[in-house]
């Protein structure tokens, strides 16, 4: 019987032009660019031009990944793109990113883990290409943040930034495990709803004069419990995930955790004794790009040539949902 393994074959990443700095904000809102760097890492971020959307973003990192690995729209299977902020609520992003790419045989959806979007999203697809049943699934994360973000709420408008990134996958015929993707876990708990949301605009308090005088469009956070339970569950799932597969954190060429703060990679990082030159690190020119952190760490890796072949990527992820996710993977 022929066993399927799901190579990632290339990385991409495109971030709207227009840098927000520390500076910038600090005329915005009561900040410093002491405070922001010292409590996020976080030093600019890109912000969306109008009419840059979610597919816009989503579309230019698929053409430029499609170039990349030299492969054919026609040929793509399924397009999967993670995201909180889709262009609008229906029809899904991926549909329309298929329509710009000519991606014409592909079914489409969009995936909302928030912050592990990417992470699920690539769990998802490897169960479909292991099974035998698609071939090649084009994988996006990319968000525009900064439509969702309130410019008067200084807790919440420093942390996040727009990009996308994507990631094209493809089934090979050798024995799952050789390489490609080697494992991934997924983790909900719903308990942390409250920590991490956006009120307005859904079912619950659909969009009105009302939702929209109150801000509720926008997203709010308390920072506090979504930190403790990020450095917890980002250290136990990446434990987790090696112990699995008889790894060890030697193994590791590269950590690529989820962008949320400097302060939350660098404590997982040390708890789970990794060096620095391990450990991939966009945040402070980006920010938080939610979905798109993971593939356009990824995309850097593969664009300044350290992501060659066989190299072992563990990446690691934590949002609102709770989520929590990590994939292991040997590249190429
Ligand atoms: O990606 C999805 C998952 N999200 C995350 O993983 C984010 C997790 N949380 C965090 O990264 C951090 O909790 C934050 C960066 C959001 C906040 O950092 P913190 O060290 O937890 O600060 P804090 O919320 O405890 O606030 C400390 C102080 C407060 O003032 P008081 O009450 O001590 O007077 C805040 O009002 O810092 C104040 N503060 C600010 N000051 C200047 C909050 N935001 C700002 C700001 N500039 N932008």
């Amino acid at each position: 019987m022929q066993t399927w393994s799901t190579r990632i074959i290339g990385a991409t990443s495109v971030f709207p032009e227009r840098i927000l700095t520390n500076a910038d904000l600090e005329k915005m809102v009561d900040t410093n660019d002491s405070w922001i760097v010292s409590r996020t890492g976080i030093r600019t971020r890109r912000i969306a031009a109008p009419g840059e959307t979610t597919s816009t973003l989503g579309a230019e990192a698929a053409k430029k990944l499609l170039q990349q690995v030299n492969r054919d729209p026609q040929q793509i299977d399924g397009i999967i793109v993670a995201t909180v902020t889709p262009d609008m609520p229906v029809p899904s992003s991926a549909c329309i990113i298929q329509d710009k790419i000519g991606a014409k045989k592909a079914w489409c959806y969009d995936l909302n883990a928030a912050c592990c979007g990417f992470l699920f999203g690539l769990s998802t697809a490897d169960q479909f290409i292991k099974t035998g049943k698609y071939k090649n699934i084009l994988l996006i994360g990319s968000e525009v943040m900064s439509s969702i973000l309130d410019f008067e709420d200084r807790t919440t408008c420093v942390l996040f930034g727009d990009g996308a990134g994507a990631v094209y996958l493809e089934a090979d015929e050798i024995e799952s495990g050789q390489h490609g993707v080697i494992d991934t876990l997924m983790y909900s708990d719903g308990s942390g709803a409250e920590y991490l949301y956006v009120p307005g605009g859904g079912s619950r308090h659909p969009a009105s004069h009302d939702t929209v005088e109150k801000r509720m469009h926008y997203v709010r956070q308390e920072g506090g419990p979504v930190f403790k339970a990020a450095v917890h569950g980002m250290t136990k799932i990446t434990e987790e995930i090696l112990q699995k597969n008889s790894m060890s954190n030697s193994d590791i060429d590269f950590f690529v955790p989820h962008q949320a703060n400097l302060r939350i990679i660098d404590a997982c990082s040390k708890r789970l004794n990794l060096e620095p030159q391990q450990v991939i690190i966009n945040l402070d020119r980006y920010g938080n790009t939610t979905a798109a952190t993971i593939p356009t760490c990824l995309a850097e890796l593969v664009e300044d040539g350290r992501l060659s072949k066989g190299k072992i990527v563990l990446m690691a992820g934590f949002g609102a949902g709770f989520t929590c996710g990590a994939a292991l993977v040997r590249w190429g």
